[in-house]
Protein backbone atom coordinates (compact mmCIF):
# COMPACT_ATOMS: atom_id res chain seq x y z
CA UNK A 1 0.00 0.00 0.00
CA UNK A 2 1.06 3.31 -0.63
CA UNK A 3 1.41 5.85 2.18
CA UNK A 4 -0.81 8.24 0.63
CA UNK A 5 -1.61 11.76 2.37
CA UNK A 6 -4.77 10.76 3.73
CA UNK A 7 -2.91 7.06 5.40
CA UNK A 8 -0.32 9.81 7.37
CA UNK A 9 -3.25 11.71 8.55
CA UNK A 10 -4.69 8.51 10.16
CA UNK A 11 -1.38 7.45 11.02
CA UNK A 12 -1.49 10.94 13.06
CA UNK A 13 -4.72 10.67 14.47
CA UNK A 14 -4.83 10.57 18.71
CA UNK A 15 -7.75 8.51 18.48
CA UNK A 16 -8.85 5.28 17.21
CA UNK A 17 -10.41 5.41 13.71
CA UNK A 18 -11.22 2.42 11.51
CA UNK A 19 -10.50 2.83 8.06
CA UNK A 20 -9.99 -0.07 5.44
CA UNK A 21 -6.78 -0.01 3.60
CA UNK A 22 -7.95 0.04 0.47
CA UNK A 23 -10.21 3.71 1.29
CA UNK A 24 -6.76 5.82 0.94
CA UNK A 25 -5.83 5.84 -2.82
CA UNK A 26 -9.71 6.88 -2.90
CA UNK A 27 -9.50 9.61 -0.65
CA UNK A 28 -6.35 11.08 -2.07
CA UNK A 29 -7.91 10.61 -5.54
CA UNK A 30 -11.39 12.53 -4.33
CA UNK A 31 -10.80 14.86 -1.71
CA UNK A 32 -6.89 15.36 -2.20
CA UNK A 33 -7.90 19.15 -4.49
CA UNK A 34 -9.67 20.53 -1.45
CA UNK A 35 -6.58 20.42 0.98
CA UNK A 36 -6.15 23.83 2.37
CA UNK A 37 -9.32 25.23 1.16
CA UNK A 38 -12.37 26.29 3.02
CA UNK A 39 -15.30 24.27 2.92
CA UNK A 40 -17.84 21.96 4.91
CA UNK A 41 -17.16 18.36 5.21
CA UNK A 42 -19.75 16.12 6.80
CA UNK A 43 -18.71 12.17 8.08
CA UNK A 44 -21.34 10.20 9.16
CA UNK A 45 -19.83 7.73 11.96
CA UNK A 46 -17.51 9.45 14.11
CA UNK A 47 -18.38 8.01 17.40
CA UNK A 48 -14.60 7.12 17.97
CA UNK A 49 -13.47 10.19 17.14
CA UNK A 50 -9.75 9.15 15.35
CA UNK A 51 -11.31 9.93 11.64
CA UNK A 52 -12.39 13.92 12.62
CA UNK A 53 -8.68 14.24 13.90
CA UNK A 54 -7.86 12.43 10.87
CA UNK A 55 -9.59 14.85 8.39
CA UNK A 56 -8.35 18.23 10.37
CA UNK A 57 -4.96 16.72 9.78
CA UNK A 58 -5.55 16.24 6.40
CA UNK A 59 -7.43 18.91 5.05
CA UNK A 60 -6.28 21.86 7.50
CA UNK A 61 -7.57 24.56 9.65
CA UNK A 62 -10.00 26.06 7.58
CA UNK A 63 -12.11 22.75 6.78
CA UNK A 64 -15.32 22.81 8.88
CA UNK A 65 -15.60 19.52 9.77
CA UNK A 66 -19.11 18.20 10.90
CA UNK A 67 -19.52 14.82 12.70
CA UNK A 68 -23.09 12.93 12.84
CA UNK A 69 -23.59 9.80 15.00
CA UNK A 70 -26.30 7.52 16.21
CA UNK A 71 -24.28 7.48 19.74
CA UNK A 72 -24.73 10.73 22.22
CA UNK A 73 -21.25 10.13 23.61
CA UNK A 74 -19.57 11.54 20.11
CA UNK A 75 -21.00 15.20 21.52
CA UNK A 76 -17.77 14.37 23.47
CA UNK A 77 -15.92 15.70 20.27
CA UNK A 78 -17.84 18.94 20.30
CA UNK A 79 -14.88 20.28 23.17
CA UNK A 80 -12.36 19.48 20.38
CA UNK A 81 -13.81 21.74 17.93
CA UNK A 82 -15.88 19.65 15.93
CA UNK A 83 -19.52 20.05 14.99
CA UNK A 84 -21.33 17.11 16.45
CA UNK A 85 -24.99 16.02 15.64
CA UNK A 86 -26.31 13.22 17.01
CA UNK A 87 -29.30 11.18 15.30
CA UNK A 88 -29.83 8.59 13.19
CA UNK A 89 -29.34 8.55 9.52
CA UNK A 90 -32.37 6.50 8.63
CA UNK A 91 -34.52 9.41 9.65
CA UNK A 92 -35.65 11.70 7.23
CA UNK A 93 -37.07 13.85 9.33
CA UNK A 94 -33.52 14.07 11.78
CA UNK A 95 -31.76 15.12 8.21
CA UNK A 96 -34.39 17.71 7.61
CA UNK A 97 -33.58 19.40 10.73
CA UNK A 98 -29.83 19.06 10.34
CA UNK A 99 -29.64 20.50 6.89
CA UNK A 100 -31.67 23.75 7.87
CA UNK A 101 -29.00 24.05 11.00
CA UNK A 102 -25.81 23.52 9.26
CA UNK A 103 -26.85 25.13 5.50
CA UNK A 104 -24.91 24.29 2.81
CA UNK A 105 -22.16 21.01 2.46
CA UNK A 106 -20.01 20.43 0.14
CA UNK A 107 -18.63 17.04 0.93
CA UNK A 108 -20.47 14.21 2.52
CA UNK A 109 -19.06 10.99 3.64
CA UNK A 110 -20.93 7.96 4.97
CA UNK A 111 -19.17 5.96 7.55
CA UNK A 112 -22.31 5.20 9.24
CA UNK A 113 -24.54 1.73 9.70
CA UNK A 114 -23.44 0.83 6.16
CA UNK A 115 -27.14 -0.17 5.19
CA UNK A 116 -28.91 0.43 1.88
CA UNK A 117 -31.98 1.82 2.96
CA UNK A 118 -29.50 4.35 5.43
CA UNK A 119 -27.55 5.11 2.34
CA UNK A 120 -30.31 5.74 0.07
CA UNK A 121 -32.34 7.92 3.08
CA UNK A 122 -29.15 10.12 3.98
CA UNK A 123 -28.75 10.65 -0.10
CA UNK A 124 -32.18 11.30 -0.92
CA UNK A 125 -32.20 13.67 1.97
CA UNK A 126 -28.83 15.47 1.44
CA UNK A 127 -28.07 15.77 -2.30
CA UNK A 128 -30.42 18.88 -2.35
CA UNK A 129 -27.92 20.92 0.23
CA UNK A 130 -24.81 19.93 -1.20
CA UNK A 131 -22.78 22.79 -3.15
CA UNK A 132 -21.96 21.75 -6.66
CA UNK A 133 -19.16 24.11 -7.80
CA UNK A 134 -16.58 22.45 -6.32
CA UNK A 135 -15.14 20.37 -9.52
CA UNK A 136 -11.29 19.57 -9.92
C1 LIG B 1 -17.59 2.13 10.99
S1 LIG B 1 -17.89 3.07 12.47
C2 LIG B 1 -17.24 4.65 11.99
C3 LIG B 1 -15.75 4.66 11.85
C4 LIG B 1 -15.17 6.03 11.74
N1 LIG B 1 -15.71 6.79 10.63
C5 LIG B 1 -13.67 5.90 11.57
O1 LIG B 1 -13.15 6.12 10.48
O2 LIG B 1 -13.02 5.58 12.54
C6 LIG B 1 -19.63 3.31 12.33
C7 LIG B 1 -20.23 4.43 13.16
O3 LIG B 1 -21.53 4.69 12.67
C8 LIG B 1 -22.40 4.95 13.75
N2 LIG B 1 -23.74 4.56 13.31
C9 LIG B 1 -24.24 3.30 13.17
N3 LIG B 1 -25.51 3.35 12.76
C10 LIG B 1 -25.83 4.66 12.62
C11 LIG B 1 -27.03 5.34 12.24
N4 LIG B 1 -28.14 4.67 11.91
N5 LIG B 1 -27.01 6.69 12.20
C12 LIG B 1 -25.89 7.38 12.54
N6 LIG B 1 -24.73 6.79 12.92
C13 LIG B 1 -24.71 5.45 12.96
C14 LIG B 1 -21.85 4.11 14.90
O4 LIG B 1 -22.24 4.63 16.16
C15 LIG B 1 -20.35 4.17 14.65
O5 LIG B 1 -19.77 5.24 15.35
Amino acid sequence: MKKTASYKSFMNSPHVSFKHTTYFDSYDHFFGHLRGKEFTFVEIGVLDGGSLFMWRDYFGKDCRIIGVDLNPEARRWQREGFEIYVGNQSDSVFWHDFANSVGEIDIVLDDGGHTYSQQIITTESLLPHIRRWMSR
